[in-house]
């Protein structure tokens, strides 16, 4: 058996999981090259900024291990067919977004970008390749991968490896060093178990054997729908109860923590909120219910569907209890947003809660002031226009962006906290309450704040789940 030693990777797709992961398998493995290339100029030489500030994503730890690896072993560049070539691995880790025209329109993946990858890799490929999937795919996807590649090159040998990634955003880098389980799935025959093992050496460089766990290609791909599906039903399921506590003069927080304890429950993602979001959940929910109809597992598809109906309705339900607490009205009514990222630690908003409930505050006419540590202007107004519910200048008219939390509740009826920033937690809400409109309202969409000690400054609280 012929062991396959890899010195050259390439990673099409810099973004949220190629940026990082490569980081982290460059800083592990410094006899490997690793180059993560993609089409978009401005991504890379964000990636090259010598201000390590500027690089694309923000990810606490992300920039010292860019720091200790770039121009080493670590390269960020636009040559895409020039790494391919060179590669003995090939990570495709490009975007695999909801499809948005024709078949499977709103549910199926778009896997437009694999595609084009996979062809490109056959185009200029001229000796043997490992072909990884890192990106998130339905289930069978290497099949098609490998259709493409075997169908246009006759003298290469291609071997298709699913690795899918299970990072989350702001703790990327303590995930990807600490990783619960890397998974990989391969074919069983030599050349696939050859693959498995060129690839497990990788990790083996820093994660644990016992954790590095390999299964065949299918059961690989799905597991990766599946573990997202399983963490945002716990989140939905949390969330249904919140409006029964609301009801009951139940606490959620105090349901999870007494659930949690139950071991077969566990106490993780248990986190009431006004609704989860990431660029993940939803698209990989709704790609499961597109598989599921389309084997014409009906029950099956609508099991799954309800997670993310469940999800839109707390979103919404925050929006009308903002609209009937505010006297039914917000029509010209300042409104300030602290946090637009779609969780804390990062500057990711893909389908943040606080988009939709900005987009429905501003068809009720109010004005929103908006504040994210890590949030710019152009990227908020690029969220709300991408939804297409007005013409983008009354966005524009309807928005402000502030620097400073105090700036942004001048003169305002109400708080809404949508995203979990610590820094929310400390600010000196007696500053806050007094340079606000009276009566003051605040709305704790993520349970952050102490209410008692915002109701003792005069503030009317609704904390979401109580
Ligand atoms: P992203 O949009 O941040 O990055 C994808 C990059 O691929 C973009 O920079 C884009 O320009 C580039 N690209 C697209 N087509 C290309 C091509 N043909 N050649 C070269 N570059 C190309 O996406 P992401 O968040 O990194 O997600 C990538 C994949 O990983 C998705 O399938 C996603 O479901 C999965 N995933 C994401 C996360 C996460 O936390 N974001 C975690 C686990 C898995
Ligand atoms: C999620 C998964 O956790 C990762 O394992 C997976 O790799 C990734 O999706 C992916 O495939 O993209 P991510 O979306 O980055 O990671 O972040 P999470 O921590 O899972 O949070 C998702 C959303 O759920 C956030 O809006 C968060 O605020 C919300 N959430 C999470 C809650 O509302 N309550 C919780 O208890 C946990």
């Amino acid at each position: 058996m012929s062991k396959i030693k890899i010195k050259n990777i390439c990673c099409i797709g810099a973004g949220y999981v190629g940026g990082p992961t490569m980081a982290v398998i460059a800083y592990k493995s410094p006899e490997i090259n690793v180059n993560v290339v993609d089409i978009s100029e401005e991504r890379i030489k964000q990636w090259n900024s010598k201000d390590l500030k500027n690089l694309p994503i923000y990810e606490p730890g992300l920039a010292e291990i860019v720091s200790a690896t770039r121009d080493k072993n670590l390269f960020f560049s636009t040559q895409i067919d020039k790494s391919i070539e060179n590669a003995d691995m090939i990570f495709i880790s490009v975007n695999t977004p909801t499809k948005t025209y024709g078949i499977g329109k709103g549910q199926s993946s778009d896997l437009k970008y694999v595609e084009l990858c996979a062809r490109n890799i056959a185009k200029v490929a001229k000796n043997n390749k490992i072909v990884v999937e890192k990106s998130t795919l339905p289930v069978r996807t290497a099949d098609t991968i490998k259709k493409i590649l075997h169908n246009s090159v006759s003298n290469v040998k291609f071997d298709i490896l699913s690795n899918p990634e299970f990072l989350a955003e702001g703790t990327a880098i303590d995930d990807l060093l600490k990783a619960d389980r890397v998974l990989i799935g391969g074919e069983s025959n030599q050349s696939g178990k050859n693959a498995i093992k060129a690839l497990s050496s990788i990790y083996e460089n820093w994660i644990p054997k016992e954790k590095i766990i390999t299964t065949n290609l299918w059961s690989s791909e799905l597991s990766k729908l599946v573990a997202n599906a399983f963490l945002a039903q716990r989140v939905s399921s949390i969330n249904s109860i919140s409006v029964l506590c609301e009801k009951t003069e139940a606490n959620v927080d105090e349901v999870s923590r007494a659930i949690g304890l139950d071991s077969r429950i566990g106490s993780k993602f248990l986190k009431s909120s006004v609704g989860f979001g990431g660029s993940c959940f939803k698209k990989d929910i709704l790609n499961l219910v597109y598989i599921a109809k389309s084997y014409g597992l009906d029950e099956v598809a609508q099991y799954w569907e309800q997670v993310v109906l469940m999800n839109e309705y707390q979103k919404n339900r925050f929006t009308k209890k903002i609209i009937t607490t505010l006297f039914n009205t917000v029509s010209d009514k300042h409104i300030t947003i602290f946090g637009w990222a779609f969780k804390k630690d990062t500057n990711d908003t893909r389908e943040s809660a606080a988009i939709k409930i900005a987009d429905e505050l501003i068809e009720e006419n109010a004005k929103i002031k908006i504040y994210d540590p890590k949030v710019s202007k152009n990227k908020i107004l690029t969220d709300l226009n991408l939804l297409k519910s007005r013409d983008p200048k009354i966005n524009e008219d309807s928005i402000s962006v502030y620097d400073s939390p105090y700036d942004s509740v001048k003169n305002s009826h109400a708080i809404a906290i949508l995203t979990e920033w610590d820094e929310f937690i400390d600010y000196d809400y007696n500053k806050i309450f007094d340079l606000m409109v009276k009566p003051s309202f605040l709305f704790d969409g993520r349970r952050i704040i102490d209410k008692n000690l915002l109701e003792k400054i005069g503030f009317k609280v609704y904390k979401l789940g109580e």
